[in-house]
C-alpha cells in the first residue's frame, strides 16, 4: 500500500503543478489490448495521465509497456480490481476523470476448464469498479466487453439493442459485467458506456488464442490443434483498430450505450489455419491435427459495427497484411513469447489439449 501510495502520490503532485492535468484509470493495461491502449493514449493524447491498474495474472506483462517505463505521465499500480481497499486508495489519492476497463480473464477454454476467477474479476472486479466511479462521480466509466455476449449468431450480424445470450462461463461472466454496468447507469446515473468488440489479433498477445497459438507453434514446426472441423466464422480485429475504436467511443460516444467494434473481416479458423501455414511455411499435410471440439462452442460471431461507423471509426488496418505482419512479429521476438511458452503455458496446454486428444 505504501508502495501505491508513493507513485499515486507523485500522480496527485504532478496533478496539482500542472492545473488540472486528467489522469485516466486503466485496468488491465498490462494484458494484451490494454497495454496498446495505453501506449496509443500517451503517444497522442498529450494531455493525459494514465494509471495503470493491473494484478499481473499469467496473461498481464509488463514486458508489453517496455518502451513507455520512465515515461512521465504514466504510473503503474499493482492491485486487483476486486480489492476495494486498493482500488478506493488509488481514488482517494487522485480524480480520476476516466475509468476504462479491460481488466478481465479473457480465455474461453479456461473458463471452461475453472469458471470461478472469471465470475469473480469480470463481475465482482467491475463493481467494485463502478462504486468507486460512483462515489467519485468519474466523467467516464467505460466497460471493454466482446461479441460473445450476443452468443451465436445464426444470420445477419449482431446489433446493440439485441437480446445477449452468452454460451460459455467466459460470456456469461462478461455478460455480468455488462448487466452490472447498464444497471449501475440507470440506478445511480454513474455515467457508463461499453464497447463490445470482435476476435482481435496482433503483437502481444499471449500464445494461448488461436492466432499467437498456431504461430508459435509452426514457427517450431509442431502441428496445430484445430477444434472440430475448424468451420467456425470469427470476425478479426486488428488490435490497433481495437484500441483506437475504445478511444474514440470513450471521447464521442454517449453514456448509457453499447458500441459494437467489428473488424468486418469474417474468416473460417480453416481459413485463418492455411493462410498462417502458408505464412509459416507449413504444410496442410503435416502440419494440421483435427482435435476435439470446444464445449458449447459457438459457431459464428458477427457484429453490426454501423453505430460506431457513424461517431466516426473505422478499422483502419488490411487484414491480409496485419496478420503477415503478425507473423512476422512472432518471429521476431521469440525473446518475448518462448518463456511464457515453456512457463506457464505450457502446464495449461498439456492439461487443456491432452483432454482434447492433441497430444
Ligand atoms: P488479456 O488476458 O491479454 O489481459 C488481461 C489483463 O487483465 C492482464 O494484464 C491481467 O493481468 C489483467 N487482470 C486480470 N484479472 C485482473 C484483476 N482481477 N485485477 C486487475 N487486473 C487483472 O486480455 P485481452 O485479450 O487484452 O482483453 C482485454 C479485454 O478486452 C477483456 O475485458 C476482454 O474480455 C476484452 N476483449 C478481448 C478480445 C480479444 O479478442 N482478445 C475481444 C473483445 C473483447
Ligand atoms: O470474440 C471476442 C473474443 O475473442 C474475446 O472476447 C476473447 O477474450 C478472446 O479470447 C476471443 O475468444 P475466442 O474463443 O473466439 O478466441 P480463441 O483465439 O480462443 O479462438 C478463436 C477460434 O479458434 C475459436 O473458434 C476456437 C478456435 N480454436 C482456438 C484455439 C485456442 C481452435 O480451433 N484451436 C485452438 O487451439
Amino acid at each position: 500500500m505504501g508502495f501505491q501510495n508513493d507513485l499515486v502520490g507523485t500522480v496527485r503532485g504532478r496533478k496539482q503543478a500542472e492545473l488540472g492535468t486528467p489522469v485516466w484509470l486503466v485496468t488491465g493495461g498490462a494484458g494484451f489490448i490494454g497495454s496498446h491502449f495505453v501506449k496509443l493514449v500517451l503517444r497522442e493524447r498529450p494531455e493525459i495521465t494514465v494509471l495503470n491498474l493491473d494484478a499481473l495474472t499469467y496473461a498481464g506483462n509488463l514486458e508489453n509497456l517496455a518502451e513507455i517505463e520512465g515515461h512521465p505521465r504514466y504510473r503503474f499500480v499493482h492491485a486487483n480490481i476486486c480489492d476495494a481497499s486498493a482500488v478506493n486508495g488509488v481514488f482517494e489519492e487522485c480524480a480520476i476523470s476516466a475509468i476504462v476497463n479491460f481488466a478481465a480473464e479473457s480465455h474461453v477454454d479456461r473458463s471452461i476448464l475453472d469458471p470461478e476467477e472469471f465470475l469473480r474479476t469480470d463481475i465482482l472486479g467491475t463493481h467494485v469498479l463502478l462504486e468507486a466511479a460512483r462515489r467519485q462521480q468519474t466523467n467516464r466509466f467505460l466497460q471493454v466487453s466482446t461479441d460473445e455476449v450476443y452468443g451465436h449468431v445464426a444470420h445477419g450480424a449482431s446489433r446493440e439493442d439485441d437480446p445477449i445470450a452468452p454460451r460459455s462461463p467466459y460470456a456469461a461472466s462478461k455478460a455480468g459485467g455488462d448487466l452490472q454496468v447498464l444497471a449501475h447507469g440507470t440506478t445511480y446515473g454513474t455515467s457508463v458506456m461499453i464497447t463490445r468488440g470482435s476476435n482481435t489479433y496482433g503483437p502481444n498477445q499471449y500464445p494461448e488464442k488461436l492466432i499467437p497459438l498456431f504461430v508459435t507453434n509452426l514457427i517450431d514446426d509442431e502441428p496445430v490443434p484445430v477444434y472440430g472441423d475448424g468451420l467456425q466464422i470469427r470476425d478479426w480485429l486488428h488490435v490497433e483498430d481495437h484500441a483506437r475504436g475504445i478511444l474514440h467511443v470513450l471521447e464521442h460516444g454517449e453514456l448509457m450505450n453499447v458500441y459494437n467494434i467489428g473488424g468486418g473481416n469474417a474468416r473460417t479458423n480453416m481459413e485463418i489455419t492455411k493462410r498462417l501455414l502458408d505464412l509459416c511455411g507449413r504444410s496442410k499435410g503435416t502440419h494440421i491435427r483435427h482435435v476435439l471440439d470446444r464445449p458449447g462452442h459457438d459457431r459464428r460471431y458477427a457484429l453490426d459495427a454501423s453505430k460506431a461507423h457513424s461517431l466516426g471509426w473505422r478499422p483502419r488496418r488490411d487484414f491480409e497484411q496485419g496478420l503477415e505482419e503478425t507473423a512476422a512479429w512472432y518471429r521476431e521476438h521469440e525473446s518475448w513469447w518462448r518463456p511464457i511458452k515453456s512457463g506457464g503455458c505450457a502446464d495449461y496446454y498439456r492439461t487443456q489439449y491432452a483432454e482434447r486428444g492433441a497430444r
